[in-house]
C-alpha cells in the first residue's frame, strides 16, 4: 500500500500528551454540540451483540450488517488471554516516553510505524489521539524502540494477526454466506494474499474533553475491520435517524465494522458504518484495529451474484489501493465517487 494521505503531519504535531495540562488550540474542535448529533430522547437500540456460536449466527451477522453496519461478537474463538496480552503490549508501547516512540515515527512516504491519525490532514483541528501502525512484521519498528528486548511484543503481535486473519476469515463466510454467496466466489477471500494492517490506537486522558476529539468520524476503507477496546467507552457509530450511539465495552467482545469495500462487494446492501471516538478526563483508552482487505491485486466490485437488470452494479471495481487514493481526493464521499453514474 502506498499512502495517499499526504501531506503529512509535521513532526511539531506531536505532542507529548502527559505533559499538557489544558487543551492546546491546535487541538480544541467546535463544541461537540455543534456537530451533527445526538439521541433522540428515548434510549437508543444497542449495537447488535452476536454470539458466533449461535446456531443464527448469519442471519444475525447479515441483520446486523445490512441495519447498522456494525456488531459486537463474542464467542469469537480469539483466546481471552491474548487479548489481554495485546492490550499489555499497546500500553507499553504507547507509555514510552515521546522521543523515544518517534524513533520508529513513519516515514513520509511510509504506512507503518508511530504517528498521529492518518485521516488527520482531512481536518483543520488535530486530534487528541497517538497510533501505531504495522503492516507486515513489526521487528524493524520494535527493534527501534526496544533494542534488546523487542522480541516479546512481536510474539505478541504475530499471534495477535494469525487469529484476527482466522476470525475474518469466518466472519467473511458469515457475512456473505447472509447474502447467499460462498467463499467459492470470492476465492481470493480464503488466500493468505491480503495485505492486513494492525492499529493501535491510544488515547490519554484529557483535560478538557468536550472541546476535543480522539477520531474524528469517519468510515473505514476495509472489507471488515476488528476492533478491541479496551474497558473504557469512547467509540460511537452514526445511525441514521437516531444519531451518535455508544459502542460499551464489553469484556472479551470484538467490535466488527462494516468497511468501504465490503459495502461496494456487497453492491451496498452492507452499508460501511461512520464511527469515532470520544476522549474523557480520566483514563486512558486503547483499541487497537485489524483492518482487513483484499489481497492488493484483486478488483473489488458489486457480486455478479448480488447484481441483475433490476440491481445494476452500482460502484466500479476498485484494488484497495486504488479506493485508499480515491478517499484521500474525495474524503467523506468517497464511495459516491466510485459510482458508476455519479
Ligand atoms: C478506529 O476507528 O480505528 C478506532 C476507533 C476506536 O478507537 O474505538
Ligand atoms: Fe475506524
Amino acid at each position: 500500500l502506498s499512502d495517499p494521505f499526504k501531506p503529512y503531519p509535521m513532526i511539531q504535531d506531536y505532542l507529548d500528551f502527559n505533559a499538557m495540562k489544558e487543551l492546546p488550540e491546535s487541538h480544541a474542535w467546535l463544541p461537540l454540540d455543534e456537530l451533527p448529533s445526538t439521541y433522540g430522547s428515548s434510549t437508543p437500540d444497542p449495537v447488535p451483540l452476536i454470539n458466533l456460536k449461535d446456531p443464527n449466527a448469519m442471519k444475525l451477522v447479515g441483520h446486523a450488517c445490512k441495519t447498522w453496519g456494525v456488531f459486537q461478537v463474542t464467542n469469537h474463538g480469539v483466546p481471552i488471554n491474548l487479548l489481554e496480552e495485546m492490550e499489555v503490549a499497546g500500553r507499553k508501547l504507547f507509555a514510552l516516553p515521546i522521543h523515544q516512540k518517534l524513533k520508529a515515527a513513519r516515514s513520509p512516504n511510509g504506512v507503518s510505524g508511530y504517528g498521529v491519525a492518518r485521516i488527520s490532514t482531512f481536518f483543520p483541528k488535530l486530534m487528541w489521539s497517538e497510533g501505531f501502525t504495522i503492516i507486515g512484521s513489526p521487528n524493524d519498528h520494535a527493534r527501534k524502540l526496544w533494542p534488546n528486548r523487542y522480541s516479546r511484543f512481536c510474539d505478541v503481535i504475530e499471534d495477535y494477526k494469525e487469529e484476527m486473519n482466522k476470525l475474518a476469515q469466518t466472519l467473511m463466510e458469515l457475512m456473505l454466506g447472509s447474502l447467499g454467496v460462498t467463499m467459492d466466489d470470492v476465492k481470493w477471500a480464503s488466500t493468505q494474499g491480503s495485505c492486513p494492517a494492525l492499529q493501535l490506537n491510544s488515547y490519554p486522558a484529557c483535560p478538557d474533553p468536550d472541546r476535543a476529539m480522539g477520531l474524528a468520524a469517519h468510515t473505514d476503507s476495509t472489507l471488515l475491520t476488528i476492533l478491541h477496546q479496551n474497558n473504557t467507552s469512547g467509540l460511537q457509530v452514526y445511525k441514521e435517524g437516531t444519531g451518535w450511539i455508544t459502542v460499551p465495552p464489553i469484556p472479551g467482545a470484538l467490535v466488527i465494522n462494516v468497511g468501504d469495500l465490503l459495502h461496494i462487494l456487497s453492491n451496498g446492501l452492507y452499508p460501511s458504518v461512520l464511527h469515532r471516538a470520544m476522549v474523557n478526563r480520566t483514563q486512558h483508552r486503547l483499541s487497537v484495529a485489524y483492518l482487513y482487505g483484499p489481497p492488493s491485486n484483486v478488483k473489488i466490485s458489486p457480486l455478479s451474484k448480488l447484481t441483475d437488470q433490476k440491481h445494476p452494479p452500482l460502484y466500479r471495481p476498485v484494488t484497495w489501493s486504488e479506493y485508499l487514493g480515491t478517499k484521500a481526493k474525495h474524503f467523506n464521499k468517497a464511495l459516491s465517487s466510485v459510482r458508476l453514474c455519479a
